[in-house]
């Protein structure tokens, strides 16, 4: 806030108070000696006249305290522009203490979790529960509130991995992050070349296909060997899938695989280290290796 706003808002805020002040002490000492006989102010409407009690004394007590509060409120707590407040509040400084507040209390439980093995914790009834609420945070919003994945989003219940599911390759991609990437093939290969290597490709999870397309696909199946393996299996040191099983990341259907091939797919899954720092990260693991180590 600049220097302008912040004093705009202190003349305005402090003007509006001392606008209404003014107003509660003018109604006091009106002048009530003009009044009708009848103790109206002599106004008619339809047959309706207008009386001038005064305020009653409970509502003039709740707006004089309205008025001390909020010159009160305002300094001890910041409001009045770049005005700190005497209190030095600040809404940081209250989640620090809050966070604070939860390291004293959750801290140990955080460090007797990290310092067991990822295999054991996995068991640890307790330690899954919390993880399952950080799992639910986190981690839900693209593997699903079950972990089964979606299109594009790997089921983390199967024990089929683009990474690894061994304790240390968890740990691996839940803090780095991972990126798969899986090249356009249609500008080298043309349509006809795409379809023979599909057809190749899906031979290998035991579909039925053309045989002469998928023939002509093999030969062609050296150039994605390099990195799905030469009897197409996988790598996990990049995370090219499997491509003779039928769990499918980006859907196994003719069409799927097609557009896979022609345009190429690229996955990420973010890193978090930052976010949830290296004993999050060890609970995060245990979660997912138990998910499928039921
Ligand atoms: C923004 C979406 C997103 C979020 C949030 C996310 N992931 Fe992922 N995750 C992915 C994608 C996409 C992949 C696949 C990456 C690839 O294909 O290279 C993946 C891959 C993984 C893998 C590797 C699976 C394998 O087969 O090797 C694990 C384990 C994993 N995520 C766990 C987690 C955990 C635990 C969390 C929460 C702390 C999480 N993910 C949050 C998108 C996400
Ligand atoms: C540079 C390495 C590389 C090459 C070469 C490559 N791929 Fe891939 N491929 C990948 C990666 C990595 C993925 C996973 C992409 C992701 O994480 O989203 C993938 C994904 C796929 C998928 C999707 C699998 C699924 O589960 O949905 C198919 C199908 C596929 N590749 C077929 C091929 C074919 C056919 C070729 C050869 C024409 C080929 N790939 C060449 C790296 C490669």
């Amino acid at each position: 806030m600049n220097n302008f706003w912040s004093g705009y808002i202190i003349v305005l805020s402090l003007a509006n108070i001392a606008a209404v002040t003014g107003m509660l002490m003018w109604t006091r000492k009106m002048d009530l000696s003009d009044l009708a006989e009848d103790g109206t102010t002599g106004h008619e409407y339809d047959g309706i006249k207008e009386y001038n009690n005064p305020l009653p004394r409970w509502w003039l007590i709740c707006f004089w305290g309205s008025i001390v509060f909020a010159l009160g409120y305002l300094a001890l707590y910041p409001g009045l522009g770049k005005f700190p407040g005497l209190l030095g509040w600040t809404s940081h400084g209250e989640l620090a203490a809050a966070e604070a507040d939860y390291d004293k209390q959750f801290g140990p439980l955080y460090k007797s979790f990290a310092a067991t093995p990822i295999p054991e914790l996995a068991k640890n009834e307790r330690a899954m529960k919390v993880a399952g609420r950080i799992f639910a945070n986190n981690c839900a919003l693209c593997h699903g509130s079950d972990a089964r994945g979606a299109a594009g989003f790997p089921n983390l219940t199967d024990d089929d991995w683009l990474y690894g599911g061994e304790p240390e390759k968890l740990v691996e991609t839940i803090t780095y992050g991972r990126h798969g990437q899986m090249p356009t093939w249609l500008p080298t290969m043309g349509e006809q070349g795409v379809k023979e290597v599909v057809a190749y490709a899906l031979s290998l999870s035991g579909r039925q296909v053309d045989e002469d397309l998928a023939k002509a696909g093999q030969a062609r199946f050296m150039t994605c060997a390099g990195c799905h393996g030469p009897n197409g299996k996988g790598n996990q040191a990049i995370g090219a899938p499997n491509l003779t099983d039928t769990t499918w990341l980006h859907g196994g259907t003719l069409k799927k695989v097609t557009e896979t091939v022609s345009y190429g797919r690229k996955s990420r899954m973010p890193n978090f280290d930052k976010t949830l720092g290296p004993e999050r990260v060890h609970l995060m693991a245990a979660y997912v290796y138990s998910l499928s180590h039921k």
